[in-house]
């Protein structure tokens, strides 16, 4: 490591004097690491552009496999599903689970709610809250009135302010306030319309004070701490659902049908009541999420964040999917909140974004909300599926295969080799170490032969 001083104005030198710096601090090789990264820049300067300005101090591109699970058949309509993601088995596990229910009716859907939330939080130092709730009822109109300029474009396109409501927080923290909007933002996620809408909200609680008769001089004073969008959206919340005869559950993986059902209720009871688990479990649904919210342009943190909060919404952290039998049926579901948008953000910039939403058929922000979930109950149904039944390695080093052999430098006609070989043998990192040496002729080297 080189002896870095700190840098002062980073963000104002060019993209050219940005790269020398870096890698002249920073890389050993600085020549072959300029070479690199401007081997990942995009050819047409005008998309590279695009990349710049998305955000500060770009200088190169960092590409993820986009890759497509086709087969969806959600609510009778047929989809392709577009996929960023770096782990191997996602993918395929995604378009296994899609062939396997479109054979069973497919996935069915259904949008629960739609708001979005976010507020205003405030220190107020009156001692009667009563007197503060009869302002706030008095002066509650202003709210949507000054903001109208804001809201506009957005009623006009069917959403806007649904409602403001003043919460008492006192119990939690002295004199703590709040005004709690909710928000129909129809196609768009809508985090610059609700934060604008806040900013604009606490302002005009100001001004009312400042001006109302309804409250003592020094009553009317508040402290806005801030005002934000809550990623928290439990009632933006869609579920996803399959079901089938139990006599269709099962396909030649050497357990009964009966018995399938019952291990794949009893592993998804388990993530139910057992945090550890669950939270793996969590993680499995997200790899389908996230996948394909990045590939839609969508903020996969805010999506993550809030649906870990909703499985813990009980007080304890729970698995987010469902799985039972009615009346001889398995039926398995998942609900999720999913605060996603199709257009703003960079869902009309990035090109490959553009290409994604272009495979979905362009859908809404709540069509895009029944096919993320679904992908996450594909991944799930897939994972758990393969857990129960012949353990999660077999495919999974399957499908990480060429990432060992990409890292031992196997040639083409090396892999090819080596993939026939596993075929019909269970990959692991030690065995495909032995047998890409036997394939290429050379003694095991005992500085390649670690997991
Ligand atoms: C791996 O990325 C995800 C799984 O661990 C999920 C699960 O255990 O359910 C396979």
């Amino acid at each position: 490591m080189k002896n870095v001083q700190p840098i002062k104005g980073f963000s104002k030198l060019t993209k050219q004097a940005k790269l020398a710096w870096l890698v002249n601090h920073y890389s050993q090789k600085p020549e072959q690491t300029l070479g690199m990264l401007g081997g990942y820049w995009h050819k047409d300067a005008e998309v590279q552009q695009l990349h710049d300005e998305f955000i500060e101090n770009t200088i190169s591109n960092y590409y993820l496999p986009f890759g497509v699970a086709p087969n969806f058949l959600i609510n009778g309509k047929l989809y392709a599903l577009p996929m960023a993601i770096e782990e191997s088995s996602v993918v395929a596990a995604a378009a296994k689970a899609a062939n396997f229910w479109m054979d069973r009716g497919g996935f069915r859907t259904r949008i629960i709610s739609t708001q979005k939330v976010g507020h205003v939080h405030f220190i107020w130092s009156g001692s009667e809250a009563e007197k503060l709730k009869e302002f706030f009822a008095a002066s509650k109109n202003a709210f949507f009135e000054k903001s109208e300029d804001i809201t506009r474009n957005m009623v006009l396109r069917g959403g806007g302010v649904s409602d403001i409501i003043l919460v008492d927080k006192t119990d939690l923290e002295p004199g703590y306030f709040q005004l709690q909007a909710t928000f129909e933002t129809c196609d768009s996620m809508g985090a610059n319309f609700i934060n604008s809408c806040l900013e604009r909200f606490a302002k005009t609680l100001q001004e009312e004070l400042a001006e109302t008769t309804m409250l003592a001089d020094e009553e009317r004073h508040v402290q806005i701490v801030m005002s934000i969008l809550s990623n928290y959206t439990p009632e933006c919340l869609v579920r996803a659902e399959v079901s089938c005869a139990i006599e269709d559950i099962n396909e030649g993986s050497g357990i009964s049908n009966s018995e399938f059902a019952d291990k794949f209720c009893r592993a998804i009871r388990i993530a139910e009541i057992e945090p550890y688990r669950a939270v793996t479990h969590n993680k499995g649904i997200m790899n389908g999420i996230d996948a394909v919210v990045l590939a839609t342009g969508n903020d996969f943190r805010a999506i993550e964040a809030c649906g870990h909060a909703f499985a813990a919404r009980t007080g304890s952290y729970r698995s987010l999917s469902h799985a039972e039998v009615v009346n001889n049926r398995f039926v398995f579901s998942l609900e999720i909140p999913l605060s996603l948008g199709t257009v703003g953000g960079i869902t009309n910039l990035h090109p490959m974004v553009k290409f994604a939403h272009e495979i979905l058929g362009n859908p809404g922000a709540r069509e895009l909300m029944e096919i993320v979930a679904v992908a996450g109950l594909a991944q799930n149904f897939s994972a758990v599926r393969s857990l129960i039944t012949s353990g999660i390695q077999k495919g999974h080093m399957k499908m990480h295969l060429l990432n060992i052999l990409n890292q031992l430098e196997a040639t083409d006609s090396e892999k090819e080799q080596v993939v026939e070989y596993f075929k019909d043998h269970v990959v692991s990192y030690s065995e495909a170490v032995r047998v890409f040496c036997q394939v290429r002729g050379i003694q095991q080297d005992q500085s390649i032969n670690q997991a």
